[in-house]
């Protein structure tokens, strides 16, 4: 029955008046500004082209549209429990004041998955922009020190043999570490470490920079949009997942991973002067300004260059250049702008989890460690750093694909679960005061597990069954030491 045991809101809500070792620095503004740092980032200035070239063409427009639609059902989710248990654990804690401290752990050890993969995966992006940026400029660094030792493809025909994912499929690139993506990863986690107000200061600069350059895109571009490069705006369909209608939902499933982000807003909670009001405004708002500049830049990007030419790892830039001479002047300042909005991508990401650690510390379900506070800078600095650690092996040594598409599909069940805790508490504790409320319940969070479980089932087969072995490897840790140290069973 331990496993099913339940955090008590109320007591949450008395525990959460007398923790006061984080700092209450942030507004609703600063809320905002870290939900988008973390939304554009390699979604949009990477992987946009390619799910247009080789997926939905032009239609990646309908893409955006889908996935921001399963995003917004579950941020409509995440505002209703941020404005009603305001901690730092963000759907860890309320997966175990709904459903059972299982549920909570299995969502914990998921948002791992989201956060310190998706920083990872980004400080790859982030490595790629630099290098090229830095040749643009005359500098050039040895490519052994810009990529992983190792890629790794799924052995064809391995379906859930976990023997053969993990001992076939290998292969040596050459190459020595990712040295860029380690360096950013290191300089964000002392940042963090060093505060919360001055982590988000930095962030609202470089989340005025990756704006501009979007609306500088979107503004200048629309002037050599040529019609004729959205005919047809739909292809016609050219097989399992290209094109057609099959084609956007394949999209819809790579660019989700452009959408992540917005639900690490809730992990400040803690560190939120007026969480009831702001987090919500936090949550919705920064969904909202992204989803509208996404399909903005995809209506514009497939207008000025053949959605054919896009299959490129810089489609923002290939999107200039296919502009004429006209643009060119705006082609370093597109660098410039995704190398600041990817920096800020792998800020909130790496913000995010040491705070899901923290709370899981203080649950039990993790070693006390991860919930020590920094006396002087008033953050979890141990947690800070081994998530640090952690992120710059990934990002220096393993092959990112695997990381990559781990990361959507680890999100997209964080996003069910938090969906149907927010079923289950309106079930079993209606009377609750709820600062915001999802609206049309059972509606919305129904719409939202069956559009994030939508999404999971367009996702390869391999994606899943390494979801399943993590999921494994994380069970043999809560049996081993969580169960036996968890305070509210106990
Ligand atoms: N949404 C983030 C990005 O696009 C993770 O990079």
């Amino acid at each position: 029955m331990n496993l099913l045991a339940r955090k008590d809101i109320s007591a949450l809500q008395a525990e959460l008046g007398a923790d006061q070792s984080l700092k209450r620095a942030l507004g609703p503004v600063n809320l905002v500004a870290l939900g988008i740092g973390a939304i554009i980032g390699a979604g949009i200035f990477v992987l946009t082209g390619q799910a247009a070239a080789a997926y939905a063409g032009p239609a990646i427009v309908y893409s955006f549209i889908l996935a921001g639609t399963a995003c917004a059902l579950a941020g409509l989710c995440y505002a209703e429990f941020s404005a009603m248990i305001p901690v730092a654990g963000s759907a860890y804690t309320y997966g175990y004041a709904t459903l059972g401290e299982l549920v909570a752990w299995i969502i914990g050890w998921d948002l791992i998955l989201e956060y310190l993969f998706a920083a990872s995966t980004v400080a790859v992006g982030w490595s790629g922009y630099v290098v090229s940026f830095l040749k643009d400029v005359g500098i050039n660094i040895p490519p052994q020190y810009t990529s992983a030792p190792y890629t790794h493809t799924a052995p064809p025909g391995a379906g859930f043999n976990v023997w053969r994912l993990f001992t076939e499929g290998w292969s040596s690139t050459g190459a020595v570490l990712n040295v860029p993506a380690m360096i950013i990863v290191a300089l964000v986690t002392i940042l963090l470490i060093v505060g919360i107000s001055e982590s988000a200061k930095f962030n609202n600069l470089i989340v005025i920079i990756k704006l501009t350059v979007v609306f500088l895109f979107i503004g200048f571009g629309l002037a050599y949009i040529n019609r004729e490069n959205w005919e047809p705006f739909i292809p016609p369909a050219a097989g399992p997942g290209k094109y057609g209608w099959d084609g956007i939902l394949r999209g819809a499933g790579v660019i989700f991973f452009a959408y992540i982000g917005f639900d690490a807003v809730s992990t400040t909670a803690q560190e939120t002067r007026n969480p009831q009001r702001d987090m919500p405004i936090g949550i919705l708002g920064s969904l909202a300004i992204c989803t509208v500049l996404y399909i903005a830049v995809a209506l514009v990007l497939t207008g000025i260059v053949k959605y054919t030419e896009l299959n490129v790892p810089d489609p923002i830039a290939v999107g200039i250049n296919a502009a004429g001479p006209g643009l060119a002047w705006l082609r370093p300042i597109v660098k410039i702008g995704a190398i600041a909005g990817l920096s800020s991508v792998i800020l909130v990401m790496l913000l995010g989890q040491p705070r899901v650690f923290y709370a899981m510390a203080k649950d039990g379900l993790l070693p006390p460690m991860f919930a020590r506070v920094h006396p002087r800078f008033r953050t979890p600095y141990l947690a800070s750093a081994l998530t640090g650690v952690a992120a710059m092996i990934f990002a220096g040594l393993l092959p990112i694909g695997l990381l990559g598409e781990l990361v959507s599909i680890g999100t997209l069940l964080a996003f069910a679960i938090v969906c149907a805790g927010v079923l289950a508490l309106r079930y079993t504790d209606p009377g609750r005061p709820r600062p915001f409320r999802t609206p049309l319940v059972p509606l919305v969070p129904i719409a939202g597990i069956a559009a994030c479980l939508y999404l999971m089932s367009g996702l390869p087969k391999d994606t899943w069954a390494r979801l399943v072995i993590w999921m494994a490897i994380g069970l043999v840790i809560y049996f081993s030491y969580g169960r036996y140290h968890s305070k509210v069973s106990r």
